[in-house]
């Protein structure tokens, strides 16, 4: 993969992915989801919007970044309410039989650091606070460096921070949502 790439890790049904994409014509945007449906759904969105700069891939995130993408080249990847019940993922999709726990570990970032390029931004929001804390003692123990998420995308069309259904429900329901950037 060439040019200035962005991941949307986990891009569930592709309502982030349609809208970054639209926002940014010259960024070319991958989305990953392990689960079929929803990869099928975005993959739908993104043909439906006529967005030429997004793709969909049907993968475990850590597989497809190992074999698809390359060191250094990343812009920047997003990773927005990754699912913390590994069980679930297992259960209903076959591809996710091998995993054994959360997606984001110190291995997990490790790797993905040497597929960013320097200066590249990773944006992770969730609403599972032993998990963000979790993320966030991994990322600390990462080359990453964390600093302030300003402005988080300059356009009214994200409301919040990231502006996916899931962000919206939580909210509505007082859910507290934990987010980190970090810069590679
Ligand atoms: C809770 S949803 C969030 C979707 C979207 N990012 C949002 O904010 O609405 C988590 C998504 O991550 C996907 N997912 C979980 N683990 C994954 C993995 N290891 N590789 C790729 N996708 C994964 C799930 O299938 C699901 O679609």
């Amino acid at each position: 993969m060439l040019g200035n790439i962005e991941l949307d890790i986990g891009c569930g049904r592709g309502t982030f992915i349609a809208r970054i994409a639209r926002e940014k014509p010259n960024t070319v945007f991958v989305g990953i989801d392990i689960n079929e449906d929803n990869a099928n759904a975005s993959q739908e969105r993104i043909a439906r919007d006529c967005l030429s700069n997004a793709i969909i891939a049907h993968d475990e995130a850590e597989n497809f970044i190992t074999r698809n993408v390359q060191d250094d080249s990343l812009a920047a990847a997003h990773i927005y309410f990754p699912t913390p019940y590994v069980t679930g993922i297992k259960r209903t999709n076959i591809l996710g039989s091998h995993l054994s726990g959360w997606l984001l570990t110190e291995r997990f970032l490790l790797q993905l650091h040497t597929k960013c390029r320097a200066g590249a931004i990773l944006r992770i929001v969730t609403d599972h606070r032993s998990y963000f804390k979790n993320i966030a003692s991994s990322v600390a123990s990462s080359s990453f460096v964390e600093t302030p998420w300003v402005n988080p995308i300059r356009s009214s069309t994200f409301d919040n921070l990231v502006g996916t259904g899931l962000e919206k429900r939580q909210r509505s329901r007082g859910k507290y949502i934990y987010f980190l950037q970090a810069v590679a």
